[in-house]
């Protein structure tokens, strides 16, 4: 088993997550994923409701996963047939927050990616900006900013095999498959998801700002996976559940805990939304594992 870490210089990532892509085909004993699904924080239920059943894959077993430290966050996937597609679903993520490169944050989805997955689903917990939003909310992302001042495309070279690094976000996230989820649940609406490094909240002063700029939501996540996963391909939809006001906007204060419990209030329509998305997918959607 190889020891290095991944980004690590001297090292690809893309043929790391291969290789992991090919020890998770063979723990899994399925010969090709189409969708991932990754579960935010509280959203772990979501992974039974979808129908996972028995012993998780421990992804802490793959090559180069990182140890998953967030709170809610556990290192299991299952793979689950849903309708005429086999979805990969992960029940916790990794963060920047976590003191983690963008590389090892985005190595999870590049290696579902390697074992065939064309959609992905991100799913993630987010403070709420915009006064239209209201705890409990379930929105999705219609576009972004990012924040974090870095990419998991940083240091990709120019000409590499899996593709530019140049990568046009403007349909980063998928207008289709925001028609399909708004199709499963009208009520949905579409919000700027603003990606900040954390693990600190934000001052009253950054959230004036981050209105200014134009996001309705913050959040420490979902940001990296999207790009890593544009970059090879795939079509990608966001969905946030409003978890708490962000600080700032309310003299109230909210812990970890809150934002875990208001995110698992949501877990049964998310659940919902995911599956019909899911559905609705032509298989032709999910043409197997890339060369
Ligand atoms: N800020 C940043 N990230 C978050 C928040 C927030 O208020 N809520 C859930 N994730």
């Amino acid at each position: 088993m190889p020891t290095t870490s991944a980004g690590s210089r001297g090292t690809d990532p893309f043929e790391q997550a291969r290789h992991a892509g090919r020890e998770l085909t063979r723990l899994t004993g399925v010969a090709r994923h189409d969708v991932l699904v990754v579960l935010g924080t509280g959203l772990g239920r979501v992974a039974t409701l979808l129908g996972a059943e028995g012993q998780p894959i421990d992804l802490t077993a793959l090559p180069w996963f990182a140890r998953f430290t967030g709170v809610g966050h556990r290192p299991e996937a299952w793979s689950i047939p849903i309708g005429g597609v086999q979805a990969l679903v992960m029940a916790g993520r990794l963060h920047l927050y976590e003191g983690l490169t963008p590389v090892e944050v985005v190595h999870p989805v590049r290696t579902a990616l390697a074992t065939g997955c064309r959609t992905v689903i991100l799913t993630c917990s987010a403070g709420a900006i915009s006064p239209d939003l209201s705890v409990g909310d379930v929105v999705l992302i219609g576009d972004h900013l990012n924040l974090t001042a870095t990419s998991p495309l940083s240091g990709v070279p120019a000409e590499h095999a899996a593709g530019t690094p140049f990568v046009d976000l403007g349909d980063v996230w998928s207008p289709r498959l925001r028609a399909l989820a708004r199709e499963a649940d009208p009520r949905l609406s579409e919000q700027v998801y603003a990606h900040v490094l954390g693990p600190n909240l934000e001052t009253p002063a950054e959230i004036r700002m981050l209105a200014a700029a134009g996001a309705d939501l913050v959040g420490m996540s979902t940001v990296p996976e999207a790009i890593a996963s544009r970059h090879l391909g795939a079509e990608v939809l966001g969905m946030a559940v409003v978890t708490n006001p962000a600080a700032g906007t309310s003299a109230q204060s909210f812990s970890l805990d809150d934002v875990a419990d208001a995110a698992a209030g949501a877990a049964e329509r998310v659940a919902r939304i995911v599956r019909s998305v899911v559905e609705q997918l032509d298989p032709v959607d999910a043409p197997g594992a890339r060369p």
